[in-house]
């Protein structure tokens, strides 16, 4: 039988497809249908319009070229950033962020650890709180006002794909971000980066 398979290519090719796509199954389906993966965690809301406009400037300002944003479960990593990443708080995140690259450290747990004004002074020119910080500046954010416009349609699209945004939440998406600039939006975002599951440093 062995030297049967080992002879014949086709043979061989086809269970080998059988065994790995077997296994690939095993580990797959039942991930997607596990709560603790698909369930948000207690108290998890959608961004808020002004946050979510912080998050796409994030994404905009390739802010995840240099952080990542997801603490693997290792001690070196929950004593300096906190608890590790869990899926249930990361299930409204459209894109994900988790990011490969550390030039600067994890943001998975920022929020609360510094002031607004500590982000401001540190977005507008990181060395002026940082000395030896190598992180670009982002001046242009502090007069760009939120193009709040577009944010109805992102919200509704957030929730095509299981955000649960209501339609008041939708209908208001735009109202009161007038005076607001790209700044403000972006450290809101970082400001709420984690803090449902609190420990840190
Ligand atoms: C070229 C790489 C680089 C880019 C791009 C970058 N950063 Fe950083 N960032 C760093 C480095 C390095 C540090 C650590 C030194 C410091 O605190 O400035 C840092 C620190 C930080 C901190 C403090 C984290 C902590 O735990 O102390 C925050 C918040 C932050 N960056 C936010 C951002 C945001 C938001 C953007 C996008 C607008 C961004 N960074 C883009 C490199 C980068």
């Amino acid at each position: 039988m062995n030297e049967f398979i080992e002879k014949n290519i086709g043979v061989m090719m086809l269970l080998i497809l059988i065994a790995v796509s077997f296994g690939g199954i095993i580990e797959i389906v039942p991930l997607m249908n596990q709560s603790v993966v698909t369930e948000p965690i207690k108290g998890l809301k959608p961004l808020t319009p002004l946050q979510l406009a912080g998050r796409d400037i994030y994404i905009r300002e390739g802010c995840s070229t240099c952080h990542s944003q997801m603490i693997r479960p290792l001690r070196s990593e929950v004593e300096r950033y906190g608890h590790y990443s869990v899926a249930g708080e990361l299930v409204y995140n459209h894109p994900f962020l988790f990011g490969s690259k550390r030039t600067g450290p994890d943001l998975a747990r920022v929020g609360g650890l510094y002031s607004d004004d500590w982000h401001r002074a540190h977005l507008y020119d990181p060395r002026s709180v940082v000395p030896e910080s190598i992180m670009p500046g982002f001046t242009w954010l502090f007069d760009t006002p939120v193009d709040a416009a577009v944010l109805p349609a992102k919200l509704r699209a957030l929730r095509a794909v299981g955000v649960p945004y209501t339609d008041a939440d939708i209908a208001s998406a735009s109202e009161g971000l007038e005076g607001r600039m790209e700044s403000d939006a972006l450290i809101a975002y970082l400001q709420q980066l984690g803090l449902l599951i609190k420990e840190r440093r």
